[in-house]
């Protein structure tokens, strides 16, 4: 196994695991997932941090996750959790799952990860049904220069250190640039964390 292999398969899911499970983080993950329902697709499910969020409108959630490391860390919270969580596909952009077949989508920092960030839109939209929601959480470009600035120079390093994870996509433009319309979102810098890496958006997208 190489150096980068053995990095991005066991230390870097352990990372993501600890920096995904800050408290601070519990009430954005309450909140996303307000208003989820029915059979659900979370892209990006990691350690399962939102499992605990999910609300009793949640009949089933099949989840799409490439790290194995991630889905084992996620063992306790499934077990804890009232809601069936399938391991469904390993890729965001090419999602095993039918056509029109969810009521709703989830995704909580992992549009920023995702290579190429349209297929996973794209895929998003062919499985949920006409007027599905996509539930959104995602750090991404600032809203003010000043920190836009620092992002555009910090993005390669974020990239090479965090899995390819890019600093500066524009949330709401890729949403709606995919086709969603946005019924709700709040832009905001996330308390505790530094600007360039928590400038988020958190709302809801309509797929047409
Ligand atoms: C910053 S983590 C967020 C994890 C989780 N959504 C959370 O909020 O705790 C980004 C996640 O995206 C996953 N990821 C990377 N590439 C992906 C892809 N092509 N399709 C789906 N998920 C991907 C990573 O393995 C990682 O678990």
């Amino acid at each position: 196994m190489t150096r980068m292999g053995c990095y991005g398969e066991h230390v870097l899911p352990r990372i993501i695991n600890l920096a995904c499970g800050l408290k601070t983080a519990e009430p954005l993950r309450r909140r996303v997932c307000e208003g989820l329902q029915g059979e659900v697709v979370e892209i990006g499910f990691g350690s399962g941090h939102n499992v605990p969020f999910y609300p009793a409108t949640v009949d089933r959630v099949a989840a799409v996750e490439p790290s194995d490391v991630g889905w084992k860390l996620a063992g306790k919270r499934l077990e804890a959790s009232g809601v069936t969580v399938d391991r469904t596909g390993l890729d965001g952009q090419s999602l095993p799952l039918p056509d029109n077949s969810r009521d709703s989508a989830l995704t909580t920092w992992t549009l920023c990860t995702i290579p190429d960030v349209y297929a996973a839109l794209r895929e998003v939209r062919r499985v949920l049904k006409p007027g599905g929601k996509l539930h959104f959480l995602e750090h991404g470009l600032a809203p003010d220069e000043h920190v836009r600035r620092w992002q555009h120079r910090l993005e390669p390093v974020q990239k090479r250190v965090f899995g390819g994870c890019h600093l500066t996509r524009p949330v709401v433009n890729l949403l709606t640039t995919a086709g969603f319309t946005i019924t709700d979102v709040d832009v905001f810098y996330e308390d505790g964390a530094p600007k360039f890496l928590g400038a988020d958006s958190l709302g809801v997208a309509v797929s047409p």
